[in-house]
């Protein structure tokens, strides 16, 4: 789909009375996106998977089943959390600023899970619970409190009461000025040594449903330009890599890990660079290029 005509569609929901509900309705009947395709899904395994390699090195392989974590940005279907509970996590609150999570997208989520692991696609130390009668009990045997509408700017918890923090394809969907308050509620809530494990996806994502643009077009539009397109409802801001370590080092954590990925080749950057306009013509192809950015800040003791 040509991303022009996605941003009119996204700016046209956005104002419309109950748009939020119209476009959960679009993205089940219309284009498809929910359930998760076969990509998005394993794209979730995978970083379920690199959150729990983080949490393993941090705390140590055994102490999976003593941690109590919280998951900002939760969404539709709950595959990361799914995941954790499958590697031994017992205790998990999630907060999402919107209800979006549904039963039925669990449920499929929970049974593509199922098949992942017979097939050996993720690794799982114990099996999902069956289906009780209700979504809540199945939360419960999870051992996931859900909250929502709930704002990670805000949670409620009590100071040091988190061991580890992780997110998942959100940050790159939330205004820098709202982040760094969800930062310092992060490390007011994280226990000294916690740590704070984010994965963000830099790219334009208009270039994932329209591949005639690639994943740096949006740092071709002036920011009123940008502003006309950029939809409350698929907000994405333009933070590189190097603005998100400063947002969180900022906010007092310690930078313990950031790896770089760069969804592109070298030659399509380079013809698209030299027509970005500030202040994106001011940086460097290494700060530029980066579309996926992993990180693991600790809060100091
Ligand atoms: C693109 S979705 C990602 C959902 C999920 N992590 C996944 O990977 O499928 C971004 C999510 O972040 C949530 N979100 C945005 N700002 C938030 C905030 N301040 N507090 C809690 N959740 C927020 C949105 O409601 C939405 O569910």
């Amino acid at each position: 789909m040509k991303w022009t005509a996605k941003a009119q569609m996204a700016q046209v929901l956005s104002h419309m009375p109950r748009g939020r509900q119209v476009h959960a309705w679009m993205q089940r009947h219309v284009t498809k996106t929910l359930p998760m395709p076969e990509q998005d899904f394993r794209d979730r395994c995978r970083i379920a998977e690199r959150h729990l390699t983080s949490l393993r090195q941090h705390f140590g392989a055994d102490r999976l089943g003593a941690l109590t974590l919280l998951e900002f940005g939760a969404g539709w279907d709950l595959i990361v959390p799914q995941v954790f509970f499958g590697a031994g996590v017992n205790r998990q609150l999630l907060f999402d600023l919107h209800r979006l999570c549904d039963p039925p997208l669990v449920r499929n989520a929970a049974g593509r899970l199922q098949a992942a692991a017979a097939g050996q696609a993720i690794s799982q130390a114990r099996p999902l619970p069956a289906w009780p009668g209700s979504f809540d009990a199945y939360l419960e045997a999870l051992g996931i409190t859900y909250n929502a509408p709930a704002d990670a700017r805000q949670t409620g918890l009590a100071a040091d009461s988190i061991d580890a923090v992780t997110t998942s394809l959100v940050l790159e969907h939330v205004p820098p000025d709202a982040i760094a308050s969800i930062y310092r509620e992060m490390h007011r809530v994280l226990r000294p040594d916690g740590i704070m494990c984010s994965s963000i996806d830099m790219s334009d994502h208009f270039s994932h449903s329209d591949s005639t643009i690639t994943p740096w077009n949006f740092l071709q539009l002036p920011e009123r330009a940008w502003q006309r397109v950029n939809a409350d409802l698929i907000y994405q801001n333009r933070l590189r890599g190097f603005e998100h370590l400063a947002l969180i080092a900022d906010a007092g954590f310690e930078v313990l890990l950031a790896e770089e990925r760069v969804n592109g080749t070298r030659a399509a950057f380079d013809a698209v660079q030299p027509a970005f306009v500030a202040p994106f013509n001011a940086m460097s192809p290494e700060q530029l290029m980066p579309t996926q950015v992993y990180v693991v800040a600790r809060r100091a003791v």
